[in-house]
């Protein structure tokens, strides 16, 4: 991944215009790195070689349209405007809390019995490792239960 390095800072620019800078640098490099893995895997014979970066290219296109939604976000910041912000403010105020609670601390439950779960797949299918995909998919799920469970977690921490 291509990350550069922050402008020089200029004392005149703010924080915001620094970090939109910086944040559509990044949007940008994201979209040369998808671009490389598409070529790259073009026309490949490799049906592994396909799907792995086929996951990386799904994962990518979202990090782009993040970053791109999180830059604009960051204009509308500077011309103090809102409409077709993709990225929302924290309205969390606008939620029962008690319900959502509910549904967080079920959720949380359930992920990380999710994630015990993976653990013991993770165990059986490690002997196949150099031999099959399985323990790097484990892997991944693995992965993307630790990042569901951030997300509730930081839902719960900013419910009041
Ligand atoms: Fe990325
Ligand atoms: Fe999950």
């Amino acid at each position: 991944m291509v990350f550069e390095a922050p402008t020089m800072t200029d004392s005149s620019r703010t924080w915001v215009e620094e970090l939109y800078d910086h944040v559509n640098q990044h949007a940008q490099a994201e979209q040369g790195l998808l671009e490389s893995y598409i070529e790259a895997t073009e026309g490949t014979e490799s049906d592994a070689l396909a799907y792995l970066v086929g996951l990386i290219v799904e994962d990518e296109k979202r990090h782009h349209r993040m970053f791109s939604e999180f830059a604009a976000s960051l204009q509308h910041g500077l011309n103090w405007t809102t409409s077709g912000n993709k990225v929302p403010a924290m309205d969390f105020y606008k939620v029962d809390p008690a319900r959502i609670r509910e549904l967080t601390d079920k959720s949380l439950e359930y992920e990380e019995s999710d994630l015990a779960a993976l653990k013991d797949l993770h165990k059986m299918v490690k002997e196949a490792k150099d031999v099959t995909l399985w323990d790097l998919i484990v892997q991944i799920m693995q992965r993307d239960t630790e990042k569901h469970i951030s997300i509730l977690s930081f839902i719960k921490h900013h419910l009041n």
